[in-house]
């Protein structure tokens, strides 16, 4: 896997495209600007670059006429109202809802986008983080636009099925791919920590790294990235004390709803 070979600084350049320095941490706009703006839309995009995000993350699905497009559930009910399941949408039923005003009145309007859309508003020098939601037969449509697309280079393909992600690297073997790994809650409200094995079975698999609910983090795993020689990138994190922490600890990228706070608290962005 090419990306082995580049190590842990050319990771953190690859990840932001074709940024020139090893930026610590990268911040990366989780679905957007999503506490200000609606989550995966157009406008959430706008305002992730324009804060000067180093990376922005979006969630995608298939319609039923085959579109890629930008939505975190597998319905659209809670962003559109419309409740029905995607997988059973066509883009030009999709295309006409109104994404937006659920966040807010200033809002209204802001249509679901197709994946190229959003992938073309990605700055030179910025990282797309793309996580592929369950939907079987995505791939393919996922490798042609990302063929098609200028931004190819900029994207890291990220997302919790195992075998999803083994069929997108083999699709698309110089896109560098991080694997999502949760962390179950237990009964007396703690959570539970991610298994530091994991780390050896996504290299293995050729994948450049994970991408964790941070809960989930202990020294364990920063140990097991350190020694695999990979970085780890954790979600989602919004209180920059948390943040801290996890940087001190050795995370190399956090992933955020609130990058603006980010950027300020933790790179002393003006
Ligand atoms: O960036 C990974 C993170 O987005 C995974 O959780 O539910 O927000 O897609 P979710
Ligand atoms: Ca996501």
């Amino acid at each position: 896997m090419a990306l082995r070979f580049l190590g842990v600084m050319g990771f953190l350049c690859w990840a932001v495209g074709a940024m020139a320095q090893d930026v610590r941490p990268l911040i990366i706009a989780h679905r957007g600007a999503s506490a200000v703006a609606p989550e995966n839309t157009a406008a959430a995009y706008r305002l992730a670059w324009e804060m000067n995000s180093d990376a922005a993350e979006v969630d995608v699905y298939l319609t039923k006429d085959k579109k890629v497009v930008c939505l975190h559930d597998a319905t659209l009910k809670r962003t559109t109202g419309v409740d029905r399941p995607i997988a059973e949408m066509t883009w030009d039923e999709v295309r006409v809802l109104d994404a937006g005003s659920w966040k807010g009145e200033r809002w209204t309007g802001e249509p679901v986008p197709l994946l190229e859309e959003v992938l073309a508003l990605t700055p030179e020098g910025k990282g797309f983080f793309l996580e592929i939601k369950h939907s079987p037969g995505i791939v393919p449509y996922i490798a042609e636009i990302l063929a098609a697309s200028p931004r190819r280079k900029q994207v890291t393909i990220i997302g919790f099925e195992f075998e999803t992600m083994v069929e997108a690297h083999a699709a698309m073997p110089d896109v560098p791919i991080l694997w999502l790994i949760g962390s179950s809650k237990n009964d007396d409200g703690t959570f539970q920590p991610i298994d530091p094995a994991n780390v050896r079975k996504a290299l293995d698999a050729g994948f450049a790294g994970i991408n964790v609910s941070w809960r989930g983090v202990t020294p364990e795993l920063v140990e097991a990235c350190r020694e695999a020689d990979t970085e780890l990138f954790v979600w989602t994190v919004n209180d920059p004390e948390e943040a801290r922490r996890l940087v001190a600890m050795g995370a190399a990228g956090i992933t955020t709803d609130v990058p603006d706070v980010m950027l300020r608290e933790l790179r002393g962005a003006e």
